[in-house]
């Protein structure tokens, strides 16, 4: 097994570290988009995921990337060869994934994209680490078993890192982050939908620097 930590996967685990909170954004509009990034990180929180769940999140992504250069652009529900291909192709900074599968793990290692696939159990997470993958998602983190989960996994896998995703609130991050096999946790909830959609980049700030703060705590 050979670890999948090329300098720029080395440099986002880093950010990582320190920023301890990930945002998620599920939006179509790219002027939206680059508002809420943009947004994002002015209060604290300037490495972002976007999803995949939408008919225009390419394109999204292709112009977020382009528009907000200091910022870590990565992309999210990555199901696909062919997702994961046009990903690296609008230079995304690195690609998560919900789940694994044997076909998405072999592609992604050999793509040269840092990538963090997606955990639920101990199977995932051997199927991850025969491909090089020691810093995972773990999804859905509010079902699959979140601390207790990645607690329990540290026994057989002392040298694996979890990011929470799933559920995840700012009042729980705290205690989440307490753990030490937890690299961060992520979220939708400071960029919901409902305030993307009415323009509402005031709240938004409040909410990431709420979110940015929990990573300090
Ligand atoms: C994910 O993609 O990890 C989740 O959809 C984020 O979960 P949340 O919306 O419950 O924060």
């Amino acid at each position: 097994m050979s670890l999948n930590t090329s300098v720029s996967k080395r440099n986002i685990i880093a950010q990582l570290e320190q920023i301890r909170v990930l945002p998620i954004l599920v939006t179509d509009d790219v002027d939206q988009a680059i508002r809420c990034v943009t947004t994002l990180a002015e209060n604290g929180l300037p490495a972002v995921e976007i999803t995949l769940r939408t008919p225009n999140a390419m394109t999204v992504l292709r112009e977020v990337v382009k528009a907000c250069p200091t910022v870590t652009v990565g992309a999210g529900t990555i199901l696909t060869q062919a997702q994961l291909e046009a990903v690296k192709a609008t230079g995304a900074a690195f690609g998560i994934s919900p789940g694994i599968t044997p076909l998405l793990a072999r592609v992604a290692a050999d793509s040269g994209l840092p990538y963090f696939p997606g955990v639920g159990g101990a199977s995932d997470l051997m199927l991850a680490l025969e491909h090089g993958f020691n810093v995972v998602k773990l999804f859905p983190s509010d079902i699959v078993g979140s601390t207790k989960m990645a607690k329990a996994l540290g026994g057989p896998f002392p040298d694996v890192k979890f990011c929470l995703t799933g559920g995840v609130t700012v009042e729980a991050t705290p205690a989440l982050l307490q753990q030490s096999n937890i690299l961060c946790v992520g979220g939708s909830w400071m960029c919901p939908a409902a305030l993307i959609n009415a323009g509402d980049w005031a709240a938004i700030g409040v909410l990431a620097a709420a979110a940015a703060a929990a990573g300090k705590k």
